[in-house]
């Protein structure tokens, strides 16, 4: 592993405990629904699934509530142990998305939420997914998107860390925001066809009541409209 990689583990083994307390209310269930639906809406359905960056198996969960089977992999043991007591039935293991430790045409399906932006070495990860991806298999991935509003997020980050502020995500970990051509190239190189790329989510969880919404309502035309205003980037693809 290398310098990001281990500040990052680090980091999500701090925030085990309190990870999921940003889910626990309102927005940011509504926040996370929005974004699994998304990927769901990508996947094979009923299959059995390798979610990368599975964090304490919130995906892993709504995957095998609708009748599949599941794996996740994360960087964190933390998260790893808090997935496990949420999903006794799924397996889960400890492992960097870029080395997948599964044998060739394993998975139906790959997901990835809100973790893409961490990878060191994306092509490497989205390559490794294709090798454990079945033919006829398919890809998803939800990941913080490159555009104004997540523009300043390195800086904010970049602070907080400076200023010792102990939230999930805060932090300077080198991470990488992609635009729709840098998404689809990525996805394309890996070997995946019929490469979709669609932005979501506008009522982001870190917004106030009031605001956020508003921007719920708004959602649905922001997304369609203008992409550009969308947090997330959702990209899905096949191995043929
Ligand atoms: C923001 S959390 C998202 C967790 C989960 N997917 C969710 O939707 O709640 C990011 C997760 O990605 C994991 N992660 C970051 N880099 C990783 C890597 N190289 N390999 C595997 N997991 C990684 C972190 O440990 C963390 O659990």
């Amino acid at each position: 592993m290398i310098g990001d990689e281990i500040k990052v583990q680090r980091h999500y083994d701090e925030m085990a405990e309190v990870y999921d307390r940003r889910y626990d209310y309102r927005r940011g269930r509504c926040y996370h629904a929005h974004i699994s639906q998304h990927v769901m809406n990508g996947l094979v359905q009923g299959g059995y699934l390798l979610d990368i960056g599975c964090g304490t198996g919130l995906f892993v969960n709504r995957y095998t509530e609708k009748g599949g089977t599941a794996v996740g992999l994360d960087i964190s043991s933390g998260m790893i142990e808090k997935a496990v007591e949420r999903c006794p039935d799924s397996d889960f293991t400890v492992g960097d998305g870029d080395v997948l430790p599964f044998k060739d045409s394993t998975f139906d399906a790959v997901a990835s939420l809100l973790a893409f932006s961490y990878l060191t070495e994306p092509g490497r990860m989205l390559s490794e997914a294709y090798r454990v991806l079945k033919p006829g298999g398919t890809i998803s991935v939800c990941t913080l998107g490159k555009n104004l509003l997540t523009a300043g997020l390195p800086a904010i980050h970049h602070i907080g860390e400076a200023m010792k502020i102990q939230q999930v995500g805060m932090g300077d970990f080198g991470e990488h925001y992609y635009n729709e051509k840098e998404m689809r190239k990525l996805f394309s190189e890996a070997g995946f066809t019929g490469v979709q790329v669609k932005r979501c989510s506008f009522a982001h969880l870190n917004l106030v009541e009031p605001v956020f919404d508003i921007a719920k309502k708004i959602e649905p035309f922001v997304e369609r409209r203008l992409p550009c205003f969308a947090y997330n980037i959702c990209v899905k693809g096949k191995k043929e």
